[in-house]
């Protein structure tokens, strides 16, 4: 399995969005996937195709020193199969000169808190209440200078 990893356009959007609605109770809009393609110098949507079909996508700001993971996902019909983790080091390794990467987590997210954790990211805090059904978020931060 090769997957290749580019930049998300707004000809992408509509099968992301069909994808963010299935995955996520808090989904993003059209709209905010929209706005991260247009004159955001700091925001780097990138998509992950599989023979040309999209298989994960995912937003990464990245300001100053800092990397911000403010979303990621992999479509169902493809988890368990390593993409994740390849998005990942993709990730780490073309924004690797940041000196921290970021991410916001449920706590009840199993899969997710397990890929990060694998990566080396560490709980920083909990933010009570940080979801609109009231389940606090864990902010996680792997130090990248290490
Ligand atoms: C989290 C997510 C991106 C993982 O993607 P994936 O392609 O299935 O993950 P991978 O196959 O690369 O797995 C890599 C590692 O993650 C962990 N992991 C992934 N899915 C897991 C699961 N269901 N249960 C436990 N650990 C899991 C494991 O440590 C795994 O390593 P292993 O296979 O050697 O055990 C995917 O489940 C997803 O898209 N979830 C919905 C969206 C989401 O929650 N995004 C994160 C929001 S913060």
């Amino acid at each position: 399995m090769n997957p290749t990893i580019r930049p998300m356009t707004m000809e992408d959007l509509d099968a992301i969005v069909a994808l963010e609605k299935r995955i996520f109770t808090e989904p993003w809009s059209k709209n905010s996937f929209a706005a991260e393609l247009v004159g955001k110098k700091y925001s780097f949507p990138l998509v992950m195709e599989l023979d040309e079909k999209i298989v994960a996508y995912a937003v990464v700001w990245h300001f100053f020193d800092e990397l911000h993971i403010a979303n990621i996902a992999v479509h169902p019909d493809y988890r368990r199969m390593g993409l994740g983790k390849k998005f990942m080091e993709y990730i780490l390794e073309k924004f690797g000169d940041a000196e921290f990467a970021f991410l916001e987590v449920r706590p009840s997210n199993t899969a997710a808190v397990k890929l990060y954790q694998s990566f080396g990211f560490k709980v920083l805090s909990t933010r009570k209440h940080y979801y609109h059904d009231g389940e606090d978020a864990l902010v996680m931060v792997k130090d990248l200078r290490k």
